[in-house]
């Protein structure tokens, strides 16, 4: 099983960006930490991040034609991208969404998300441990191949 982890816009500032609400944790942090979990697990783990739409929508074409799982945590661009919403019904790719905050006890603009209709589903508030879990009902959920 090979997973993608594709991070969108302003996560490379994890760390320093509203540590309140995020956390501490890098996104190296947390590349290392679940880079770990899916060594011993035998996943091939693909880590990536980018500030701008379509590199995104590039990368969910390219995990879905290598038949890869995907984690996406599409920040900002969940609550606004028909684009990466169609990326991923039309590359069939097979998503978990993530989010570090609970999405649904902040602002009402990030309460909806275009992406969760179309994931296989969607865990958030967890911090870096939202991308754990993810990992693990990817393995779960292939291993039953739903
Ligand atoms: C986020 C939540 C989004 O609303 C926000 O725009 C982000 C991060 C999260 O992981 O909690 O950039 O996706």
């Amino acid at each position: 099983l090979a997973v993608h982890v594709l991070n969108g816009p302003n996560l490379n500032l994890l760390g320093t960006r509203e540590p309140a609400i995020y956390g501490s944790e890098t996104l190296g942090d947390i590349e290392q930490h679940l880079g770990a979990k899916a060594r011993d697990a035998g996943i091939e783990l693909v880590f990536r991040q980018s500030n701008h739409e379509g590199d995104l929508v590039d990368w969910i074409h390219q995990a879905g034609s290598a038949g890869a799982g995907i984690i996406l945590n599409a920040g900002a661009y969940t609550h606004t991208s028909v684009a990466l919403r169609d990326a991923i019904v039309g590359a069939q790719a097979s998503v978990i969404e993530v989010h570090l905050s609970n999405v649904h006890a902040r602002e009402h603009f990030r309460h909806r998300s275009l992406i969760a209709p179309v994931a296989k589903g969607v865990i958030l508030g967890f911090g870096p441990l939202s991308y754990e879990l993810a990992l693990y009902a990817l393995i779960a959920t292939s291993r039953q191949n739903l």
